[in-house]
């Protein structure tokens, strides 16, 4: 935390984790920058974007960090979730291994976080409800035992992107 210009300012960080190809660069994209990309490469390495936030009449800047769901393409560890105070844990609704995927990213997490740090199970994909693997039911109970957040999004047509970035920097405020 440091004065702004304008008075107090906030800036947090927050980490995206989850399988590789779940839409955790487009969950970003969308909600920074309102883009969607149906071609997007595998990310390599860590990309982050800051988003200022209106939270209560105050400016907040959420710093969003992304990085590689494929182990080999991941950066340091470590550095990636250093100082962060909210998480996305974002699975695929039409992939079941991506949900099955979630207690190993959770195990990650808190290895390398703080125990308050607010978190946010994504059910990406939601708009491919036709082909869907994971119930709604099996996202909520399994947000309930964790203690989590729980939220189903669409990169594509938008559907809960801000809500589920903005759930994550209130709490955290
Ligand atoms: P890594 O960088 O490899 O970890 O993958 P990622 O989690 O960043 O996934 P990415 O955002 O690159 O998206 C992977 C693919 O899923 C792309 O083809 C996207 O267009 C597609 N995708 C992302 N979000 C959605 C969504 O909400 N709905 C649908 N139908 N496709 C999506
Ligand atoms: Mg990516």
């Amino acid at each position: 935390m440091e004065d702004g210009e304008e008075g107090e300012e906030y800036l947090f960080k927050i980490v995206i984790i989850g399988d590789s190809a779940v839409g955790k660069s487009n969950l970003l994209s969308r909600y920074a920058r309102n883009e969607f990309n149906i071609n997007s490469k595998a990310t390599i390495g860590v990309e982050f974007q800051t988003q200022s936030v209106d939270i209560d009449g105050k400016e907040v800047k959420a710093q969003i960090w992304d990085t590689a769901g494929q182990e080999r393409f991941r950066a340091v560890t470590s550095a990636y979730y250093r100082g962060a105070v909210g998480a996305l844990i974002v699975y695929d609704i039409s992939r079941r291994t991506t949900f099955d995927s979630v207690s190993r990213w959770l195990q990650e997490l808190s290895t390398h976080s703080d125990t308050t740090i607010a978190r946010m199970l994504v059910g990406n994909k939601c708009d491919l409800d036709d082909i869907r693997e994971v119930s709604v039911e099996d996202g909520k109970s399994l947000a309930e035992a964790e203690g989590l957040f729980f939220i189903e999004t669409s990169a594509l047509d938008s559907t809960n992107v801000q809500k589920a970035f903005e759930i994550v920097i209130g709490d955290i405020y």
